[in-house]
């Protein structure tokens, strides 16, 4: 199987690109659905959240606003830290009594969303859902569970379709997986 090297680190293909579109435009008709009606508010975690936005905000069809938010996390390599710090974006946030959409990159221990939510939350907005591209059931540690899912995967290191490895492979159309042999 084709490999593709970053950094110090081999990876092997896990999720086609062609498989992934298939993926975000059903993800797309089911919002399509629940949200019919109403002004859609999507904030979209930078960065890794950057591709999976876009894609999936061009199959919507009903009103909305997009917002951006960054959650700053220590050591932001392989491993996904636990000690999330802060929120940036979220003072020209006008959400009270919207509809919100959280839209995630991946949720790994989930300690970044529940972070982001409670800050959320906050804001008063009429409702809160998550949407995650990639959600690592195994390693989840939160005690609730995004509402849409892209595709849950076993508990190894991706990269690609936003992101990242030590800021590396975010461009890349599909998704790739650590290889080590
Ligand atoms: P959590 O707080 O453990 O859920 O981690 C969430 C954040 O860690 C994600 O938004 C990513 O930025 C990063 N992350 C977790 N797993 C991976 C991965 O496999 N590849 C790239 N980034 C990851
Ligand atoms: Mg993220």
């Amino acid at each position: 199987m084709e490999t593709i090297k970053i950094h110090d680190k081999s990876f092997q293909i896990l999720i086609p690109e062609t498989v992934i579109m298939e993926r975000v435009k059903s993800l797309a008709e089911t919002l399509n659905v629940i949200y019919e009606g109403k002004t859609l508010h999507i904030i979209c975690v930078l960065n890794g959240s950057f591709i999976f936005t876009a894609d999936l905000v061009r199959y919507l069809t009903m009103p909305m606003e997009i917002h951006f938010v960054r959650v700053s996390t220590y050591g932001n390599e392989r491993v996904s830290s636990g000690s999330t710090r802060e929120v940036w974006g979220l003072d020209s946030l006008n959400i009270s009594q919207k509809s919100v959409l959280i839209a995630e990159d991946i949720i790994d221990t989930g300690f970044t969303l529940e972070f982001l939510r409670q800050k959320i939350d906050a804001l008063r907005p009429e409702s809160i859902e998550t949407i995650t591209f990639l959600f690592k059931p195994e390693s989840f540690k939160g005690t609730k569970r995004p509402e849409y899912t892209g595709f849950n995967i076993p508990d190894d290191f991706v990269v690609g379709y936003g992101m990242d490895y030590a800021q590396m492979g975010r461009e890349l159309r599909a998704i790739y997986q650590l290889y080590e042999d």
